[in-house]
């Protein structure tokens, strides 16, 4: 199973320098609020995405007043093991290494060791609009199939440039041509995105219900129901039906950016009614789907990261999905108690576990 063996930290955060060795099963990370258990998962990301996940601004994580941070991550893949190292300095060069080597592009570096992350931002997936689980779902399938992402791209850029003839053709009154040559390469790409959305989705469905099964200690039911914006068939049809409305509205309504994802918990539409609970219960059980679907299609498994993991849980539930955690991934948690976790019967002193603290700095 791979998995991350070792991540060196230096001048990034709160971090002047913090070595984090972690084994094959569930590793606890715990201490003080702003003792930077976040910073670290942030870390291990970087070094596997590429970015951090709560900013895009680089130079926000270089530690206050240093010039240069680095970080370091040791990733033992089954049959070899991978270093990877990030040097980057606050004149914002940012390069990174694998086993000694500097990777040209970043994109090179993604993928090969997937990270599934659960973080409080990450809630809006279940909370937020349908465009901020288009972004998700986005991202997922993009990991899964190089095709989608190229796709996407494309159809991004289409859908972009018909939207740009539609607000024209409204302020100057002209004929309708400009838009209807996007139609077509439009509704190429479309169908298919379609097409190769349908067959993973259909997956992370599958993988949602087999994990409602495994769920034991209590009947639940959590739902994805996709609702594409229009259908192969008739998709060049239902643009040119919809060609006066568009250029009212100044952009394209129907095509696979405008699909939408539903979760629904219990029989309720999860987004409306949901309590903060099962919002985040739902959370992890999506990311667990996440996690097998892509371990299916790509034949690697990610290493999941949950960040404040007990925060909204009840002990029941967070009960129930330790259990679903158990040997299946390397699992790093993070939490402000331990006792949290022995609560849970965790044995943090197995060969499988490990527990790893972190202290707030005092100012003197
Ligand atoms: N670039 C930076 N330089 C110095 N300190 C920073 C920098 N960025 C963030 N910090 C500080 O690092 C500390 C650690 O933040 P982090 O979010 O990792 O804490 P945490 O342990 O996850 O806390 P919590 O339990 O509240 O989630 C915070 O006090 C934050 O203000
Ligand atoms: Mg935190």
């Amino acid at each position: 199973m791979p998995h991350i063996e070792t991540v060196e930290i230096q001048n990034y955060r709160n971090h002047d320098y913090v070595q984090l060795n972690f084994k094959k099963g569930i590793n606890v990370i715990w201490g003080e609020n702003g003792s930077g258990k976040t910073a670290a998962l942030e870390a291990v990301y970087t070094l596997s995405m590429g970015r951090s996940f709560r900013t895009r601004n680089h130079k926000e994580t270089l530690k206050e007043n240093s010039n240069k941070s680095s970080l370091r991550g040791v990733f033992n893949t089954s049959c070899a093991m991978r270093e990877i190292k990030l040097n980057h300095l606050s004149t914002g060069q940012r390069r990174f290494f694998i086993n000694g080597t500097a990777i040209k592009k970043t994109m090179d570096l993604i993928g090969k060791t997937p990270i599934v992350l659960l973080s409080p931002e990450e809630q809006i997936i279940t909370k937020g609009s349908p465009g901020d689980r288009r972004d998700y779902f986005n991202k997922i399938l993009s990991t899964i199939s190089r095709e989608y992402l190229k796709t996407l791209l494309i159809y991004q850029r289409l859908i972009k440039q018909r939207n740009f003839a539609l607000r024209e053709t409204r302020k100057r009154h002209i004929n309708h041509t400009a838009i209807t040559a996007w139609n077509e390469p439009v509704v190429i790409a479309g169908k298919k995105l379609w097409k190769l959305k349908t067959a993973i989705i259909d997956q992370i469905v599958h993988e949602l219900q087999k994990i409602n099964k495994k769920y034991v200690k209590e009947d639940i039911d959590l739902c994805l129901e996709f609702f594409p914006e229009g259908e192969t068939e008739t998709f060049k049809k239902r643009l040119e039906r919809s060609l006066n409305s568009d250029i009212v509205k100044g952009r394209t309504t129907a095509g696979p950016h405008r699909d939408e994802y539903c979760f629904s918990f219990n029989g309720r539409l999860l987004r409306n009614f949901g309590s903060q609970g099962e919002h985040k219960l739902a959370l992890v059980l999506i990311k667990m789907a996440e996690i097998n679907t892509i371990k299916k299609a790509t034949g690697k498994t990610p290493i999941l990261m949950l960040d404040d993991f007990f925060a909204k849980l009840d002990f029941q539930r967070a009960d129930s999905v330790l259990s679903l955690l158990n040997g299946e991934y390397q699992t790093i948690i993070t939490t402000t108690d331990i006792v949290d976790i022995e609560k849970h019967g965790i044995d943090l002193k197995s060969e499988n576990n490990a527990s790893l603290h972190m202290e707030r700095m005092c100012k003197a």
